[in-house]
């Protein structure tokens, strides 16, 4: 090995190192994951095991701890799917299994100009803000100053500092400041309301998308759509995911799943 692949080899190791203020997931024997907080001098309690927090702080993700019971916990990063499914709500989230298809049929890439709303719980949002990169930049409209302030939070905890996301508290339905929108994202209860001004704000070959629980909803937004004939036919889909539990020989679809989340609409904007 020379000195140039030993020294990725150190960056590699090194690149999750635990500070304080980040997220962590404990995962016991049994594969229960406890989502904490680092904060210096903290512990936390897990069915009796007490777990400190400077034994993590400073370590590489993946490092192994034992508890005052002596029982072994790894303590890994979350990943993003983790993340969001344990961080702290506001509102009810995009689930993992949705966002994943926002991000590829609605084709968020690097340095895209995206507007969402609501934001809720920022579910959404982080994962709007690890696509679109430093070069991107994500406007979220909210109603409500209760959840702008919780995904404020869940988004600097979640994923960090975030200088090209803006957070505006307002109604969408009334239309939005920006302009040569290259994508949208809608989460809200009457997205057919944004139709009028998305035909203003969204650029040429831009994308109108939607998530909607209800197929009422979704007829209405495609109708409302279909009227202005500014955008191309749209795709409606949803999305079931089915885990799998491979365990000795029991090797089987798990016992329960998911059965409905929401449905999602894409439509690209004409020029004519
Ligand atoms: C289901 S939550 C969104 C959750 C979010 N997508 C996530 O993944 O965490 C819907 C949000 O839309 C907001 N909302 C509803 N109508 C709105 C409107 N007209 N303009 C802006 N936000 C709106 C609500 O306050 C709520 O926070």
């Amino acid at each position: 090995m020379n000195n140039d692949v030993l020294e990725v080899e150190a960056e590699k190791k090194s690149a999750y190192i635990f500070k304080v203020g980040d997220p962590v997931n404990f995962i016991d024997s049994k594969d229960r994951y406890f989502l904490a907080l680092l904060e210096e001098g903290k512990e936390t309690n897990i069915r009796g095991n007490i777990l400190a927090h400077d034994a993590v702080i400073g370590q590489s993700d993946g490092f192994c701890l034992v508890s005052s019971k002596g029982h072994k916990f790894d303590a890994f990063r979350p990943t993003i799917v983790e993340s969001v499914l344990k961080m702290p709500r506001a509102a009810t989230i995009i689930y993992p299994k949705d966002l994943g298809l926002v991000l590829t049929w609605g084709d968020i890439y690097p340095g895209a100009k995206v507007v969402e709303a609501g934001i809720g719980s920022g579910a959404m949002a982080i994962n709007l803000l690890r696509a679109i990169g430093s070069e991107g930049k994500l406007t979220s409209y909210e109603l409500r100053e209760d959840f702008k302030n919780r995904a404020t939070k869940n988004v600097q905890i979640y994923f960090g500092d975030a200088p090209n996301h803006e957070i505006k508290l307002g109604d969408i339905y009334q239309g939005i400041e920006e302009r040569d929108v290259d994508r949208l994202v809608l989460d809200v209860p009457e997205p057919w309301q944004v139709v009028p001004h998305a035909v203003e704000f969204l650029r040429p070959g831009g994308m109108f998308i939607s998530y909607s629980p209800t197929i009422i909803q979704v007829k209405e937004l495609v109708d409302a759509l279909d009227r202005t004939r500014s955008f191309a036919p749209s795709e409606t889909m949803e999305s079931m995911v089915r885990t799998w539990n491979v365990s000795g020989r029991s090797v089987r679809p798990e016992l329960h799943m998911v059965g409905h989340t929401g449905f999602l609409t894409f439509a690209r904007k004409r020029s004519r």
